[in-house]
């Protein structure tokens, strides 16, 4: 097990509820992620729940030096990990809710998201999609991941009627089966 992949496990010992996976993304599933958003090598690009980076290692590599990388983690634990791993990215230990100001005064091209939504309540995953559409670029994209055994959870149904709701697109793809526990990634687009 590599040193990153062992502070996520003892990461979610710690605080399963709020770290939601036992393991981190495959490379399957976080190639997927990454392919999934669109943006130029100059732009902000915004992490929700990087756990240990292996979403950020794909999207550090594709913004180029005057690019702007902003990752808002909530374990401690991985934070340390995240900081010694993207040293030139701009990562805070707080709750994606408080995005915006991290952001300001520029808007982001691409919001991703690790968060695990079917374990959040309803009045926090209110705050942090307001928090995401006030912070993207007309244009911007909304990218992210959720497990398949979890589709039909209401907290994951209510999650996807507000992406609904939020954005002018949204689409998933067929499940990745490359990931314990396979999941499904979906993208939504700003007008
Ligand atoms: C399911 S893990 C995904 C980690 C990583 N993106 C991956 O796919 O391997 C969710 C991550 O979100 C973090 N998290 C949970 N609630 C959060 C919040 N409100 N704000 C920021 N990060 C949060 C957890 O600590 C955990 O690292």
């Amino acid at each position: 097990m590599s040193g990153s992949a062992w502070k996520f496990v003892s990461a979610f010992l710690r605080e399963p509820l709020k770290v939601g996976a036992i393991w981190p993304s495959s490379e399957t599933l976080s190639r997927a992620v990454a392919d999934a958003c669109s943006f130029a090598p100059h732009d902000t690009v915004v992490e929700l729940g990087p756990g240990t980076g292996n979403f950020t290692q794909l999207l550090a590599e594709r913004l180029d030096k005057s690019g702007r990388l902003v990752a808002l983690e909530l374990s401690a634990t991985n934070v340390e990990v995240l900081r010694r791993r993207f040293p030139k990215g701009e990562i805070h230990f707080d709750s994606a809710e408080h995005l915006a100001k991290h952001v300001q005064p520029q808007t982001a091209r691409c919001v991703v998201s690790g968060l695990a939504w079917g374990n959040m309540l309803p009045a926090m995953q209110d705050r942090i999609m307001s928090a995401i559409t006030s912070s993207l670029a007309p244009g911007g994209q909304f990218v992210g991941f959720a497990y398949s055994h979890a589709r039909y959870y209401p907290t994951t149904l209510r999650f996807r009627k507000l992406m609904f709701r939020e954005f002018a697109r949204v689409e998933f793809t067929p499940t990745i089966w490359r990931n314990l526990p396979p999941a499904y990634v979906y993208r939504c687009w700003r007008d």
